[in-house]
């Protein structure tokens, strides 16, 4: 919650789901109890937006088998060079989803420019960028209209608050357009915040044991992960009706009234890119939302503005969300922007209870940041002018192919994905059941592979990760391809001689 809201402005949360649960007031007469727990659930889940939205759609269960490898790559990778080597003694910065040892003893990756789809790093190496950052640099590294942008803005004015109805044109701007661009259901208005919510990032499995979580209202559904979790012989539909049943057992148990919202990222990204399997949000869970009155969260921080060949990851799974959170590409991650759409009915209960209470007692000194602002209307021009979405349609099958076509390596369990976004697990024996020994990190020695051949991928255990910058062009995923090809190879090679060692 922003500064000054307290929990006695909203229900409380209770109980842990996949989406945050909230225990409400009883009411009286079941009518004015379904009325009151659907305006409470809407000024809950609008409250919880900022905070909880956004959670990585299952990301502790789809990665438990690879949770204990999460933050930590073999100490031998060639990835960095160590301590003993160059003489380095480590950095000061508190480093974010880095192991201690990584920053004292191992020099960092120290990136200095970036173009187009590749960035150099301080010894003058490039990379190809697949992970375009985090997910983010859309437009790629030197999109001139979004410096443009920034520099008039910061000549103009660099900086006016949104509090107490004052605010710049940029924010007002934005949010209007946001709202016209997104299609897939009506929304109503726009909070800005300062990122995509950071929040869920640490749903990851290490911090749920280590650091305090999870936080005890919001429970996890299944991970919609077919591959891991299918039953022998049950056909993907099956599958996703599986699931449903299950989120209807969920709430039944939890008691309907309590939950506030469903929260799912369209694929998950960072969980380890997952598609859903088919039907699961089209046919199955949102008809159990609806039948529920819960309200659904889609958080589109990666997939929103092309990345899945539609404009949104609504529009390719036909969600109708009651809010959406965006960053990421809303900038193309030139300045830290994120953002929140809710529906008319949720902008209208925030309207009528701000105006019982005095304020709607939400924001940050930079919601509505005007350069941040100003760039992100700049990119949004972008992807429409260019028809981004569209360019993704035409480069993605050739990099889907391209890649899945290494499927049937000894060392690959799954390689799964969907447009600009894809995965690979590295698994022994084509089984979800069997992965590597963690200490062999299999997917730090790929990540290792494709940096000495000028290619950058985002390792997690043995889970692969690419997003690379929209505007890649042809070419550059021929290269990256080719770089995934050699540096598989290289693997298996690495991997049978560990396995040898192992037999002997
Ligand atoms: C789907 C999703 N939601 C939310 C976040 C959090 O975004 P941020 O790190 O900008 O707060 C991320 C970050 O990777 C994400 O991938």
């Amino acid at each position: 919650m922003g500064p000054g809201a307290s929990p006695a402005q909203f229900p409380v949360p209770r109980a842990l789901m996949w989406a945050p649960s909230f225990k409400l007031p009883t009411a009286t007469s079941p009518a004015r109890r379904r009325r009151r727990r659907r305006r409470e659930n809407v000024a809950a889940a609008a409250a919880a937006a900022q905070p909880f939205a956004a959670s990585f759609q299952g990301e502790t269960d789809c990665t438990s088998h690879a949770s204990a490898r999460m933050f930590s790559t073999s100490g031998s990778s060639p990835l960095l060079d160590s301590t003993e080597g160059n003489g380095f003694k480590g950095h000061s910065m508190l480093a974010p989803f880095t192991a201690g040892w990584h920053s004292t003893d191992l020099e960092p990756l120290i990136i200095e420019r970036s173009e187009g789809s590749y960035v150099y790093d301080s010894k003058g190496n490039k990379y190809l960028d697949t992970l375009a950052g985090l997910w983010c640099t859309a437009l790629g590294g030197s999109e001139p209209r979004l410096v443009k942008a920034a520099t008039d803005q910061l000549n103009k004015l660099p900086f006016y608050h949104s509090f107490w109805n004052s605010t710049a044109k940029p924010p007002l701007d934005l949010a209007e357009e946001l709202i016209s661009m997104f299609t897939a259901k009506e929304m109503g208005k726009v909070f800005f915040t300062n990122s995509g919510l950071k929040q869920m990032t640490l749903s990851l499995p290490a911090m749920h044991l280590k650091f305090d979580l999870p936080a005890p209202f919001v429970l996890h559904t299944d991970c919609p992960h077919y591959w891991r979790f299918g039953l022998p012989g049950e056909a993907e539909e099956e599958f996703a009706t599986r699931l449903a049943d299950n989120l209807e057992n969920l709430i039944l148990k939890e008691g309907p009234e309590t939950v506030a919202a469903f929260i799912a990222e369209p694929v998950i990204g960072a969980g380890g890119v997952i598609p859903p399997p088919k039907t699961y949000f089209e046919k199955v869970i949102q008809a159990v939302l609806q039948k529920y009155d819960v309200l659904f969260i889609a958080d589109e921080v990666i997939t929103a503005f092309g990345r899945l060949g539609t404009m949104f990851g609504s529009d390719m799974y036909n969600i109708k969300p009651d809010l959406v959170s965006m960053a990421k590409a809303l900038s193309s991650a030139y300045v830290p922007i994120g953002a929140i759409m809710v529906s008319p009915e949720i902008s209208d209960v925030i309207h009528s209870q701000s105006n019982k209470l005095g304020s709607f007692a939400h924001g940050f000194t930079y919601s509505g940041h005007p350069v941040a602002c100003a760039v992100a209307i700049e990119a949004l021009k972008i992807y429409q002018e260019r028809n981004i979405p569209d360019h993704v349609k035409q480069i993605s099958p050739r990099f889907q192919e391209g890649v899945k076509a290494f499927a049937g390596s000894p060392i690959v369990g799954e390689i799964r994905g969907v447009g600009l976004i894809l995965g690979t697990e590295f698994a022994d024996n084509k089984s979800p059941n069997d992965p590597f020994p963690a200490e062999w990190g299999v997917g730090a020695i790929f990540g290792a592979e494709c940096q000495k051949r000028g290619m950058l991928v985002r390792v997690a255990g043995d889970n692969i990760m690419m997003s690379p910058p929209l505007i890649m062009t042809p070419d550059e995923v021929e290269e990256l391809v080719s770089i995934y090809g050699d540096a598989l190879k290289a693997t298996e090679e690495r991997v049978a001689e560990l396995k040898s060692k192992k037999n002997n």
